[in-house]
């Protein structure tokens, strides 16, 4: 077995236009991967896709990833044109300033509704999309799936409480998955999870740096709680993904694993 092959595996890469997703779209491409992308703004997919597309075989469907039977006539598609499905990758995931609290408010000024909808994007984001196309997977007997949790489950994170109570409840849902696919469909289907520290992204990139690129107080509290003294480059994430999708970790289930610089593991004295 070659350690980490992905060349010709069959990849459905959900949030791919995003700055995780996509960077990992690049790296899975590189590798030779047969990538399946899902996005909901076209001409977001259209500029990745030619990014991807010297490296190797890419399609894209505009879909919203909560819509099941938009997901399942995805699917359709798919297995007429491909014939399998090796790996999901669900990288959709964010919050909503409803569900953040700032430093002037408490937890009573939380928007109920914000709340329920950050819930719905992190946890039925990833749960209908493994439910469609993890389908596919216990009818082969054989797939990998891998959801992005986050830091603020482990620990709390103040501001974030919609979003670290959502990410909770889809590493809770991802263990129960690996568990059930394991025991009902057997040992070639796997799900786990990644657990990103912090990376710069369009959602948190005001949080934590100013415009002039200096670090907002927040980022500094992170960096230095971060041993590796950085936040993480998107490439950073890529290894441990290939890691979880390929055969090389197929004794591996129901994991979340830290990408985080140390940050998990430092008390901060
Ligand atoms: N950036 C970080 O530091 C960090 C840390 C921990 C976890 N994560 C998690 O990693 C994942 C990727 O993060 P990111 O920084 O790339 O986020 P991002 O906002 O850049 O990307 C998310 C992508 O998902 C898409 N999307 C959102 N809702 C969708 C829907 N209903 N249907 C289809 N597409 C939809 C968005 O359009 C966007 O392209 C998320 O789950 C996030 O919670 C990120």
């Amino acid at each position: 077995m070659t350690m980490f092959e992905l060349k010709n595996h069959v990849l459905i890469v959900t949030g791919a236009t995003g700055a995780l997703g996509g960077a990992l779209a690049l790296s899975l491409a590189k590798a030779g991967a047969k990538l399946v992308l899902l996005g909901r703004n076209q001409l977001l997919l259209e500029e990745l896709k030619e990014k991807l597309i010297p490296h190797s075989f890419v399609e894209y469907h505009v879909v919203d990833v909560m819509n099941r039977n938009a997901l399942l006539q995805v699917r359709e598609k798919l297995m007429a044109k491909l014939g399998r499905i090796d790996g999901l990758i669900n990288a959709v995931g964010g919050n909503l300033p409803g569900a953040v609290i700032p430093d002037e408010q408490s937890v009573f000024d939380l928007s109920e509704s914000d709340f329920d909808e950050v819930v719905d994007l992190n946890l039925k984001g990833t749960l209908v999309p493994c439910l469609v196309f993890g389908e596919i997977m216990a009818k082969q007997g054989k797939g990998s799936i891998v959801n992005y949790s986050s830091m603020t489950v482990d620990r709390v994170i103040t501001r974030v409480v919609g979003y670290s109570a959502a990410k909770a409840a889809m590493e809770n849902f991802t263990r129960w998955m690996a568990v059930e696919m394991a025991l009902k469909f057997g040992d070639g289907i796997r799900v786990n999870a990644i657990a990103p520290g912090f990376f710069i992204g369009k959602q948190n990139h005001k949080l934590l740096l100013n415009e002039d690129g200096s670090l907002t107080q927040r980022g500094e509290k992170i960096i230095r709680n971060t041993p590796m003294k950085h936040f993480g480059e998107p490439e950073e994430l890529c290894g441990a993904i290939h890691f979880l999708c390929s055969d090389s970790s197929r004794f591996v289930t129901g994991i979340v694993l830290p990408v985080d610089g140390g940050f998990s593991a430092f008390s901060g004295v």
